[in-house]
C-alpha cells in the first residue's frame, strides 16, 4: 500500500520509522517531510496547511492511508475534506479536533461532563476576565483559546503578571486569533503525565504512558518548549492512574462528543497533572505528542499500520498490539537560543556513528542535508532514542547515543527521565 504522512518533525520521522517496517507498506510519501525523514519516504513539496494541494495529491496518487502528524490540518478540516473524496485518512475531522483547537471548547466539554480539570473561566473581553482575577486567588494559568505553537500558555504568580498576560492576549493580540478568548485557570500542582489513546468512536486503545520534559533546563528550570524529552512508561501512571483516568475522563470525554454528535476517529492525547486528589486534565491534544510519539514508536513491537487502519475503519476493537516491555528514552537535542530565535546552519558531527544502532534510532525533528554533511535547521534539531533493559539501562543508552553526536551549541537536558529513576 501506499501511505503518506503530513508532517516534518522527529513525530513524523517516528511514524514513518516504524512504517518503513511493515511488510503491508510499498511506499511512502512526507508532505513536506524533512531530510532525514528522505532516506524512508519520498518527499512531496506541499505544506501542511495547504489542505486542497493534499487531497488532490493524495488523489492522484492513489494513497491508501493518509496519516497526519501536526494540529493545524486537522483544525482546518483535512479529515473532512478526504473523507468527502472518499480518501483514507488517520486524524480526526473539524469538530473533534476543537479538543485541541479550542482550549474554551476543551474546557466546556469537560464541565459539562463532570472530567477532573482545574476550575477555570472563559471570557472574551478584558473587564470580564480582570473581574475573575478579584474573585479567584494566585496563581493563575492564563491560556489564549486557539493554535499558539505551545506559546499560548502564561504561569502567572500574582494578579499584575495575569493582568498583563490578559492584555497581552486578549488586548494586544499577541497569538492573533488564536486570543478572541481567553481561559484563567486555577494553578494545579503535582507531576505531569501524558496518556495517549486511539479510539475508532467506539473502540478505545490504551497505548502506553509516557511523560514529556516541557523546560528546556535541567530540573525544570527556563522557559517551556515544545518538549526536550520523554520516556515511556512513566512510573507515575500507575494501573489505578490508568483506570482513573479511562473511568474520570476518556469515557466520559467520548459520551459528551457523541452527545455533541461527533465521532472521535485518531489519536486523542490528554496532558494529565497527576495531584494528590488525583489525575485533573490540562489540555487535549488531536494528534500524538512530540517527543513522546518516539518512544511510543520505539517500543511497540508489532506493525503500525493495523492500529492505523484500524482505527479509520472502525474496527479497532479487532487489533491487539503488543510491546516491548523495555523502556523507552528520547533525548532532544536542540539548537542555541531555542525555544527564543536560534541558530541553524550550523554543521552536525558524528551522525554516521549511530548509523546502525542495535537498539536505538535518531529522529530528526530540524535538520537540512547539503553535500552530504547534516546541520541544523530547527529549534529541535534530533531526538536521540533507544530503549533499554530497565529505565537505567535506556537512559545510559540514550546518553551514549548523546555523546556521540556534536555541533557548536548543541543543547541538550542531561537529566532526562531522572525523575523516574
Ligand atoms: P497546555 O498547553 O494547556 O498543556 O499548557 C502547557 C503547560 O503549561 C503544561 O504542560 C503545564 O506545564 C502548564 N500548565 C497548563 N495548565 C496548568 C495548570 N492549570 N496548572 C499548572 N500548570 C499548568
Ligand atoms: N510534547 C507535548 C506535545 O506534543 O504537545
Amino acid at each position: 500500500m501506499k501511505i503518506l504522512v503530513i508532517g516534518s518533525g522527529g513525530r513524523e520521522h517516528a511514524l514513518i520509522w516504524k512504517l518503513s517496517q511493515s511488510s503491508e507498506v510499498d511506499k511512502i510519501y512526507c508532505a513536506p517531510g524533512s531530510a532525514g525523514i528522505a532516506e524512508f519516504a519520498e518527499l512531496v513539496t506541499i505544506a501542511p496547511h495547504q489542505i486542497e494541494e493534499l487531497a488532490g495529491f493524495a488523489a492522484e496518487q492513489k494513497i491508501d492511508l493518509t496519516v497526519v502528524g501536526p494540529e493545524l490540518p486537522l483544525t482546518l478540516g483535512i479529515s473532512d475534506l478526504f473523507e468527502s473524496r472518499g480518501l483514507k485518512i488517520f486524524g480526526p475531522n473539524r469538530d473533534a479536533a476543537q479538543l485541541e483547537g479550542s482550549k474554551a471548547f476543551a474546557k466546556k466539554i469537560m464541565t459539562e461532563n463532570s472530567i477532573p480539570t482545574a476550575a477555570a473561566g472563559i471570557f472574551s473581553d478584558a473587564p470580564s476576565a480582570r473581574r475573575y482575577l478579584d474573585q479567584n486567588p494566585a496563581p493563575y494559568v492564563v491560556k489564549a483559546d486557539g493554535l499558539a505553537a505551545g506559546k499560548g500558555v502564561l504561569i502567572c504568580a500574582n494578579r499584575e503578571e495575569a493582568q498583563s498576560a490578559i492584555d497581552e492576549i486578549v488586548v494586544k493580540k499577541a497569538f492573533g486569533q488564536a486570543g478572541e478568548k481567553v481561559v484563567i485557570e486555577e494553578f494545579l500542582e503535582g507531576e505531569e503525565a501524558s496518556f495517549m489513546v486511539l479510539t475508532d468512536g467506539d473502540t478505545v486503545l490504551t497505548l502506553p504512558s509516557s511523560q514529556d520534559h516541557k523546560r528546556v533546563f535541567d530540573h525544570d528550570q527556563g522557559p517551556n518548549t515544545g518538549g526536550m524529552g520523554a520516556y515511556s512508561p512513566a512510573p507515575i501512571v500507575t494501573q489505578i492512574i490508568e483506570d482513573r483516568v479511562l473511568c474520570e475522563v476518556v469515557t466520559p470525554l467520548m459520551t459528551g462528543l457523541k452527545r455533541k454528535g461527533i465521532v472521535y476517529r485518531g489519536v486523542i492525547y490528554v496532558g494529565l497533572m497527576i495531584t494528590k486528589t488525583g489525575p485533573k486534565v490540562l489540555e487535549f491534544n488531536a494528534r500524538f505528542g512530540d517527543p513522546e510519539c518516539q518512544v511510543i514508536m520505539m517500543r511497540l513491537r508489532t506493525d503500525l499500520v493495523p492500529l492505523l487502519q484500524a482505527t479509520v475503519e472502525g474496527t479497532l476493537r479487532t487489533v491487539r498490539p503488543e510491546w516491548y516491555p523495555d523502556p523507552a528514552v528520547c533525548v532532544v537535542l536542540s539548537a542555541r537560543g531555542y525555544p527564543g530565535s536560534y541558530e541553524t546552519g550550523t554543521e552536525i558531527r558524528g551522525l554516521e556513528n549511530l548509523k546502525d544502532w542495535p537498539t536505538g534510532f535518531v529522529f530528526h525533528a530540524g535538520t537540512s542535508k547539503q553535500g552530504g554533511r547534516w546541520r541544523t535547521s530547527g529549534g529541535r534539531v534530533l531526538g536521540v532514542t533507544a530503549r533499554g533493559r530497565d529505565l537505567a539501562k535506556a537512559v545510559q543508552e540514550v546518553y551514549r547515543g548523546v555523546n556521540a553526536i556534536s555541533w557548536d551549541g548543541m543543547h541538550y537536558r542531561r537529566d532526562i527521565a531522572r525523575r523516574a529513576l
